[in-house]
């Protein structure tokens, strides 16, 4: 190469327009601009990015539209890494009996079909997970919680979401690592523009505010049209970042 290899250089748009498959660990701070790149190549790809960029409002419409999928790999999230700059990570980090350096929150991203997303989530019915679930949330309580401003259930665990529910459910980000598009359909996120047309209330700066103080006692913000929001113990509470999803096939 002439130049340094910078992907948006002419230099590396030539290979990438005469590949089948673009296979890469892109730079995560210019993630939402390599994504564009990626994307206008229309081609396959296998790439690495954080979990966070799923949420990402350029990315989550592929996810949504079933353009692309979570990767096989990297169980829970880490990723193992050989690097030679190594007096750059912590201990903890980086395991000088292995040379390896450990990254969290790392997924595969591709739109390479593969076997395990195709395999249904084994659930229960929610009657079952009302009697039996082992978290503490949802067991021996009398219902799943809705939410305040939009018209989903909250599902705070992906083993929680109930088999025959029919309406739209807030499921954690981690679910799509278990998306079987032949289970369920995508229906947006928690967020805070009404991308995805769900939300059934906006708070006004005012309720921000008060939900903030009652909830912690002191004057803050709290920026509750950014979450799936659910009443604790009469209080309102945004909940954590969510994916709405329905039974594939289900009746909105
Ligand atoms: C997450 S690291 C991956 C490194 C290596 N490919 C690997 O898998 O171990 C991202 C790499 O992208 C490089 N990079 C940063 N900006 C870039 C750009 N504009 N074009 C191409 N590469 C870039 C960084 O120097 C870094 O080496």
């Amino acid at each position: 190469m002439k130049g340094d290899g910078d992907f948006r250089s002419a230099e590396v748009i030539k290979p990438r327009n005469e590949s089948d498959i673009i296979i890469t660990n892109p730079p995560f701070s210019l993630f939402r601009e390599f994504f564009a790149w990626l994307m206008e190549a229309n081609k396959k790809f296998i790439i690495i990015g954080n979990k966070n960029c799923i949420t990402y409002k350029e990315v989550f419409p592929f996810f949504k539209k079933n353009k692309l999928w979570i990767g096989y790999g990297f169980n829970g999230g880490n990723a193992f890494f050989k690097t030679p700059y190594t007096e750059n990570f912590a201990d903890g980090v980086y395991n000088r009996e292995t040379g390896l350096v450990k990254f969290r929150n790392v997924v595969w991203i591709t739109n390479l079909d593969h076997g395990r997303r195709h395999k249904p989530l084994p659930l229960m019915t929610m009657a079952d997970n009302l009697k039996f679930s082992k978290h503490k949330e949802i067991k021996r309580k009398k219902k799943y919680a809705k939410y305040d401003n939009n018209e989903a259930i909250e599902v705070p665990y992906t083993d929680a979401m109930p088999s025959d529910y029919n309406g739209i459910m807030g499921a954690p980000i981690s679910f799509l690592d278990k998306y079987c598009p032949e289970q369920f359909e995508i229906m947006g996120m928690c967020e805070n523009l009404d991308l995805y047309k769900l939300k059934t209330k906006v708070y006004t700066s005012e309720e921000c505010r008060k939900a903030y103080f009652e909830k912690f006692g002191k004057q803050g913000a709290y920026d509750l049209n950014a979450s799936g929001v659910v009443y604790k113990n009469d209080l309102l509470e945004k909940a954590y970042q969510r994916i709405l999803i329905k039974r594939k096939g289900a009746k909105k």
